[in-house]
């Protein structure tokens, strides 16, 4: 993984090279919000943006590259399958759904965004149709744990190229992190950020002052240094910028570790071992 500026990328299993830092746009509203967002961090230097179908605001991400003016091809854009469109004939369609929102002819990562039980084997063989078709760049998952991903493994052509998981510094699952790292599979983090709960932690505050950047910026940089492809969530333009400047400084190993010690095992999210009723109630 090259993290040297923001045009850094880490070269996924089957060759695709993907940024390692991305905007999320997760509750980026559809319309006006979220193609602003967007076109503040193409100006930034981003360019890697993820959304879902769930998201509901595809149309506007494609609006917000068409009007762009950078070059389709120069941003690498994830979405995702979501859970009421599994199986294998449900999620061909979902995709199809997907790219006339995003009005493209292409994404470079579609994803399950969540295990569902008895369907994600299904749904995974219509994610390897699209990859073996060259309509997505490459296929991966998210909200996989380990046992999920060897499921995939044990019964598929394709090895997933990466997971999207939550991921920060009071949720690090370390095993999980390794196991990927040994199966090439690329760890991405969603909800860096903790949704804005490490703001609140004091030794990431006395961290962030010792390197004189942000807490948003440290843990950013954590999750680089950590070989985590992150994609952090703002509609504020200063934020988006912000979020950007994490290539100045370098966290030493003493300070990551201090860092992986805050872990809880706390999410913010489901559990990917018990989501369904987590979406039903919500
Ligand atoms: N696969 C999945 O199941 C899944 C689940 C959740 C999220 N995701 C993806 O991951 C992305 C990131 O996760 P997330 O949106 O849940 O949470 P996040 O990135 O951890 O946090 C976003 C929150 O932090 C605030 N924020 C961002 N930068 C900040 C800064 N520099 N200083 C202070 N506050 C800041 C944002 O506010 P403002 O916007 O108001 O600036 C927003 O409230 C999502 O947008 C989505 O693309 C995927």
């Amino acid at each position: 993984m090259k993290i040297t500026d923001i045009n850094g990328t880490t070269k996924l299993n089957n060759g695709v090279d993907m940024p390692v830092l991305g905007l999320g746009v997760y509750k980026a509203k559809e319309g006006r919000e979220v193609v602003d967002s967007i076109q503040h961090a193409l100006e930034a230097g981003y360019r890697h943006i993820d959304t879902a179908s769930f998201y509901e605001n595809e149309r506007g991400v494609g609006e917000a590259i068409r009007t762009s003016g950078v070059p389709r091809e120069e941003i690498f854009i994830t979405t995702k399958v979501w859970n009421d469109d599994q199986g294998y004939e449900q999620t061909l369609a979902a995709f199809d759904n997907s790219l006339k929102e995003l009005n493209m002819n292409y994404v470079d990562l579609y994803l399950i965004h969540w295990p569902v039980p008895g369907k994600y084997l299904e749904t995974w063989k219509a994610l390897e149709k699209l990859y073996k078709e060259g309509r997505v760049k490459a296929i991966g998952v998210s909200n996989f744990l380990q046992h999920h991903l060897i499921d995939v493994v044990e019964n598929s052509d394709v090895v997933p190229a990466v997971v999207q998981n939550e991921f920060h510094p009071r949720l690090v699952q370390q095993p999980l992190l390794d196991f990927c790292k040994k199966n090439n599979i690329q760890y991405e983090s969603w909800s860096p950020l903790m949704r804005g709960g490490v703001f609140k932690i004091d030794t990431l505050k006395d961290l962030a002052e010792k390197y004189k950047k942000s807490v948003a910026q440290l843990i950013i940089r954590w999750n680089l240094q950590k070989g985590v492809v992150t994609i952090p969530k703002s509609v504020h333009r200063e934020r988006i910028f912000e979020n950007a400047d994490v290539f100045d400084f370098k966290i030493s190993e003493e300070d990551m570790c201090k860092i992986n010690a805050l872990d809880r095992e706390e999410r913010t999210g489901a559990h990917p071992d018990d989501f369904m009723d987590h979406f039903e109630n919500n």
